[in-house]
Formats: structure tokens, sequence, C-alpha cells
């Protein structure tokens, strides 16, 4: 197999700064309240407008989580109350068929996910309505044409669940499980039994799930090398299509809930390099393909195939391989994006349900793209995509000069390429096997609004 990947250590401590994960560009921060109900309506318009109407793809967010795990970055409500799931669901379904009324009705939708949060924080009835109420007001391809997923916690899920699941038409389940360490699990208030993972992704294999995704995490407390790979090692046995080892981000300024980490348990930087390390190894000698940006997948997995034929994409979901899709976001928090806005729903239920109750999406923020940020738009996406930028397929699309336009961050890529992370040829720019780990330092290069942001992201590696 091709070499994918050089791990070195030493680029790596040089260029470990703090940087977007570029699942959007512009990223969130840039988005302003300016941006408002009736920007998003037009954008929608504008879209149903296009020569060819693009395809769908629906986000649902459920924000409710039944504990905390002191880790979590996500936006989630944490209760034990479950009688906020009908009160939440109830203005779910009205913003379902108020967004539906906005699109044509032959813009199909090829793709749904449902995240969190933790969705099944929700009983299944309750999500069989759901997806009735989406199969009521929208056009939904065929099982084998679209790519139907949800994020799943073991702790939260039995095999009935996942029956009933794969019933109401999901056929992708993500499972989050960071790690099968006792003690991490301690550490991190997340105690998971391996049998209850392993139990789910059994229910998935025998309910005909297409595709197994699981969620690690590298960076937390107590992890060692040797304890992070005997993780792996189980992990492995159980082969799921596609793994996500993310780096944790600790920024307990951020997320109250980091607070309640001891911060003396954490692994230092050089063990998390190692951690890293031997990771990478581990996942390559079992057959794993590093798509980018912490995602592995096997060789037959639809991540692995779209890159290879240059079709990947990347969104608010990670990598996706229906990226000609407008993104529909709906629930507390969630980001949608079309061919020319992103745009975000209220980060807090008490907003989100009074705008719902008063008859208005619940738009709370977003951003007009302009001709220069679909541009750097585009060439981030390349890039972090396919390790490869061909500047006259940019120039083509976007009627400019990719070297004029871009002499300055031409000129900035020359000390990346000094470093071996990539070589600037003629007309593209191609990513070295040492600069795959450090693609978010190669995107930020050509990100117009970094300076002022910086301080927001979490670190590369
Ligand atoms: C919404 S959660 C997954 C679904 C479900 N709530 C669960 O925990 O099983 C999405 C994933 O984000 C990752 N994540 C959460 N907090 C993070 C952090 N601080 N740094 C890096 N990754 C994080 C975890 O791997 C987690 O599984
Ligand atoms: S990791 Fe998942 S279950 Fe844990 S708090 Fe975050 S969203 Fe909830």
């Amino acid at each position: 197999m091709e070499q994918q990947l050089v791990f070195d250590t030493q680029l790596l401590t040089k260029y470990d700064v703090s940087g977007p994960r570029y699942t959007s560009y512009p990223t969130a921060p840039q988005f302003s309240e300016d941006f408002c109900e009736q920007n998003y309506r037009d954008s929608i318009a504008e879209s149903n407008g296009d020569f060819l109407a693009r395809p769908l793809s629906i986000y649902i967010h459920i924000p409710f989580c039944n504990t905390v795990c002191f880790y979590c970055g996500c936006n989630k409500v944490v209760t034990k109350d479950r009688s906020k799931g009908a009160d939440y669901l109830i203005r779910l379904h009205k913003e379902i068929a108020m967004q539906a009324e906005m699109f044509d009705g032959d813009r199909i939708v090829k793709q749904i996910h449902l995240g969190g949060g933790t969705p099944t924080f929700i009983n299944d009835p309750q999500l069989t309505v759901l997806m009735n109420e989406l199969h009521k007001n929208f056009p939904i391809a065929e099982d084998d044409i679209g790519e139907y997923s949800i994020e799943i916690d073991p702790r939260e899920a039995n095999k009935e669940t996942i029956i009933m699941l794969r019933d109401i038409g999901f056929n992708r389940l993500s499972l989050g499980v960071q790690d099968l360490d006792k003690s991490v699990q301690l550490a991190v208030n997340r105690v998971q039994s391996e049998r209850e993972t392993f139990d789910i992704i059994d229910a998935a294999r025998a309910s005909n799930f297409r595709s197994i995704s699981l969620d690690l995490m590298y960076g937390l407390p107590n992890q060692s090398v040797d304890s992070f790979s005997r993780t792996l090692d189980r992990v492995i046995e159980a082969k799921p299509d596609r793994l996500s080892l993310f780096n944790y981000a600790h920024m307990p300024k951020l997320f109250k809930p980091q607070r309640r980490i001891n911060e003396v348990d954490l692994p230092s930087p050089s063990v998390k390099m190692a951690i890293l390390k031997q990771s990478i190894q581990q996942l390559e000698e079992a057959g794993y393909i590093y798509i980018g940006m912490d995602h592995f997948a096997l060789p037959d997995d639809e991540l692995s195939i779209a890159q290879s034929e240059g079709k990947l994409q990347r969104n608010f979901q990670g990598y996706s391989t229906h990226g000609d899709c407008d993104l529909l976001a709906m629930g507390v928090t969630a980001i949608g994006q079309t061919h020319n806005s992103f745009s975000q729903n209220h980060r807090n239920l008490d907003d989100y349900y009074a705008a719902i109750d008063a008859g208005h999406l619940p738009i709370f923020r977003g951003m007009t793209l302009t001709a220069d940020d679909r541009l750097r738009a585009r060439v981030i996406q390349e890039l972090i995509c396919h390790f490869r930028l061909d500047f006259n397929l940019i120039s083509k699309q976007f009627d400019i000069d990719f070297n004029e336009y871009f002499s300055h961050e031409l000129t900035k890529l020359l000390s990346m390429e000094k470093d071996g992370l990539l070589q600037v040829e003629a007309n593209a720019i191609e990513v070295l096997p040492a600069g795959r780990l450090l693609i978010r330092n190669i995107c930020m290069v050509f990100d117009a609004y970094l300076q002022k942001n910086q301080q927001q992201y979490s670190k590369v590696i």
C-alpha cells in the first residue's frame, strides 16, 4: 500500500499551534447576528433557482444527555428529565414543516444525520415519529442510494433500539467509545463496558447496517501508550468500517465540565504524540487508510472510495461522500449550509422555543459568502480532502490566475516546502506524507480571517 503518513515528531512539535478544524470556511466564529431569518429565506430561494437543483442533506440535533462526560465539547443539555424530549420534539416537528415549505419539491434528501447530545435520549416511538415527520415533509431517497446515520451512545441504546433504527430507515451508525480502559473511563465520568459497546456493534451487523463508525479520543486523563494500544487492539478486532481518532481538545475556559478533569492526570504532550504515533501504526497495520483530519476507514468503505475517486467533501459532519448537497440543519445550535450561506439556529433552548412558538425560523446568526470566501473554501476543501490542489482547476472555476491571486500564500508555503510538508509544482500543490497530519496548518495559510480568531481554536495535534 502507498505510504500515506510520515510521523515526524520534530515537525509535529514545530507546527503544534491552535487552528480550525475546517468543517466550514469561513469558520463559525465569523458568523454574524446581522444575518437574519430573511437572509436565510433569500439564500434558500436563491438555491432553489439554481440551474441544477442540488439534493439535500439534513442534520438534526438532539441536544440532551443523561449524564455528562467531563471531556465533552459538544453542544448538549444534561438532564435526567426525559419529558424534556417531548417538549423539544413539538418544536422540532414545527421546524421541519416550516423548513420544508421553503424547498422546491424536486430537491431529494440523500443524507440524514441525527446527532447530539444523545439522539437516543428520546425514546423509540419518538424517534419513529420524527422519521415519519421527515418523510411526510421531504422526498427522501431510497435506502440503497441515501446515507442515513445516527450517533449512538452505547450506554443509551440496546439491541431492540438498533433493530428499530434500521426499520425506520437508518443505515449507518456512529458509536461514541473514546477509550475502553476503566481508569480513563472513571476519570472522564463515562463508564461504558466493552460488552455494551460490542453488543451494539453485533446488533448493527445483524440488522444490516451498511457502515459502523467508532469515535475514539487520545489525550484523555490516565491514558498511556500501552493502555491505548490495548484499547485499539480490541477495537480493531471488532473491525468498524470507520474510526475517528480525535485529539482531546482541553479548553476548560470554554467547556465547564472539563474543569472536573484533573490536569495532572492528562498525558504530557510527548506521551500524547507517542500515543498518536503508535495508534497510526496499529491502524495502518490493520489495513485502515488515513482519510485525513482524525479519520480512518477500511479500503472498501465509501469514504475511502470517494477519496480515491476525488469525490470526497468536508462539511459540518466531518468528511462526506455527499458534498453535492445543500445542508439543511434543524434543532437547537444546528448549522446549515447552502452554496452561498451559512446559518446557525439559536444556541439555547429558550430562544429556540420562543422563535418557533412565534412562528419564526430559529435563525440566530450566519453569513452570506463573498466570492473570495467561496474561492478559499474550495481551495481548503481540495487540500483537506485530497492532499492536492490543481491550480488550473481553481483558476478555471473562479476565473482567476491562481499564481497571481495567491502569490502571498505561495510565498508563505515556501518554509513548509523546505520542511518537507509539501511540494509546490508549476501548477499544483502536493501535500507530502510528512505534511498530512499537518493539513490544518497548510489550510491555515489560505484562511483570510485567521489572525483575529486564533485563540478560539484547539491545538492541531
Ligand atoms: C456528540 S458526541 C457522540 C455521540 C454521543 N453523545 C456519545 O457520546 O456517544 C461526538 C464525539 O465528539 C468527540 N468529542 C467530544 N468532546 C470532545 C473534545 N473535547 N475533544 C475532542 N473530541 C471530542 C467524542 O469523540 C464524541 O464521541
Ligand atoms: S460525549 Fe456524548 S454523551 Fe457524553 S456529554 Fe458529550 S454528547 Fe453527551
